[in-house]
């Protein structure tokens, strides 16, 4: 369906828990978080009604986020389930890679489209520092498990002082591999400024890739079911360089998403705190969830107005799934 602002909706992202195994500096507090009760979360069962609105919606393309999706029980049957819903056409994943190794064939049997894999360093020390946890031999030994076996992207947050020496060996990822590396401004979501880390600018990785790598080529991809990376080619590499830029180069005007909360929260933009509580409404029996939807949808927010320093959102990204 459209938005109000003729903007064609095809894509949620699915946050199926928001409990984590990691404590990343820019995105939990150390003391980690007061959990939430299951009965405060969705059960897999509403949650596949949930997705069946969605896709009568127009949703095509279903991303599993969390926290740490991996750690949801029975999440293999959950994408087997929500890929045979009638006009779901992809269902992708995104993950720190903790429990990869555990799941992957499972995952892969499931008909899992693809797996976003959050990588912010290759060295253990870094990762141990910036995590909070010593679990990086693990991770890696699940990436390269999983090469060549089902679609692969990185997501690395370049942050200064703590990843910046490793810019080039994350990207040289994509050199002899058939995947996507991307990076990723730090966005001013729950404590990731107040952490005292800070985000590399885009301008900033591209020109230190274009130094050593020579020339980015842009790829123009008429697939509209992409999220806000923009894609590039580097000569002699297998795979390709993706850029994630929401504060240098603002990409609300083609934004097709819209996000479910573990807790049942439809979130219309990511940097906005207004929805729908759709876990209320199911459980009340409420006979107009769908229309409620589909208002709701429409009304989606323009975009975010970071650069104005105008922060709506509260919660953390372990809350909203990315
Ligand atoms: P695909 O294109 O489907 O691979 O999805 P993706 O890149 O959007 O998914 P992923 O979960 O890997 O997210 C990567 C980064 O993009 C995360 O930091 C997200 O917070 C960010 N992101 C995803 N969608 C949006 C959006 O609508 N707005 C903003 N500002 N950031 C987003
Ligand atoms: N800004 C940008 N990306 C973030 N992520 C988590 N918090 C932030 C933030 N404040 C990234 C993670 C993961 C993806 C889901 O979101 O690194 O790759
Ligand atoms: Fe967990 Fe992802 Fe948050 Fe790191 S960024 S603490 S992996 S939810």
């Amino acid at each position: 369906m459209k938005d109000q602002f003729n903007r064609e909706i095809n894509y949620a992202r699915i946050s199926v828990t928001d409990r984590c195994n990691l404590r990343c500096r820019y995105c939990m507090p150390e003391c980690g978080v007061k959990k939430l009760s299951h009965a405060d979360i969705l059960t897999l069962e509403e949650i596949l009604s949930v997705a069946e609105i969605f896709s009568r919606l127009g949703i095509k393309k279903i991303r599993i986020t969390g926290g740490e999706p991996l750690l949801r029980r029975n999440l293999p049957d959950l994408i087997r389930k929500i890929k045979d819903i009638r006009g779901i056409e992809q269902v992708t994943l995104t993950t720190n890679g903790v429990l990869l190794k555990n799941f992957a064939q499972e995952l892969i049997s499931a008909g899992l489209d693809g797996i976003n894999l959050s990588l912010d360093t290759l060295n253990e020390k870094t990762f141990s520092d910036l995590t909070r946890r010593k679990l990086f031999p693990q991770i890696l030994e699940g990436f390269q498990d999983l090469i060549g076996k089902i679609p692969l992207k990185i997501n690395c947050v370049p942050l200064r002082g703590v990843n910046d020496e490793e810019i080039l060996k994350i990207a040289a990822l994509a050199e002899n591999n058939s995947i996507s590396v991307r990076f990723i401004e730090l966005m001013p979501i729950g404590c990731a400024f107040e952490s005292g880390l800070r985000g590399i600018p885009t301008a900033e990785i591209f020109s230190t890739l274009e130094k050593n790598f020579g020339e980015l080529i842009p790829i123009y991809s008429k697939n509209s079911l992409q999220g806000p990376a923009q894609y590039f080619k580097i000569k002699n590499f297998s795979g390709q360089i993706g850029f994630i830029d929401a504060l240098e180069h603002k990409f609300c005007g083609n934004c097709n998403r819209i996000r479910l909360t573990a807790e049942g929260f439809l979130k219309t933009c990511l940097s906005f705190d207004s929805g729908l509580d759709i876990k209320n409404l199911l459980r009340s029996g409420d006979k107009n969830l769908e229309e409620r939807i589909r208002e709701t949808i429409y009304r989606k927010p323009r975009e975010h107005s970071w650069e104005l320093g105008i922060r709506n959102e509260k919660l953390g990204m372990y809350r909203i799934g990315g």
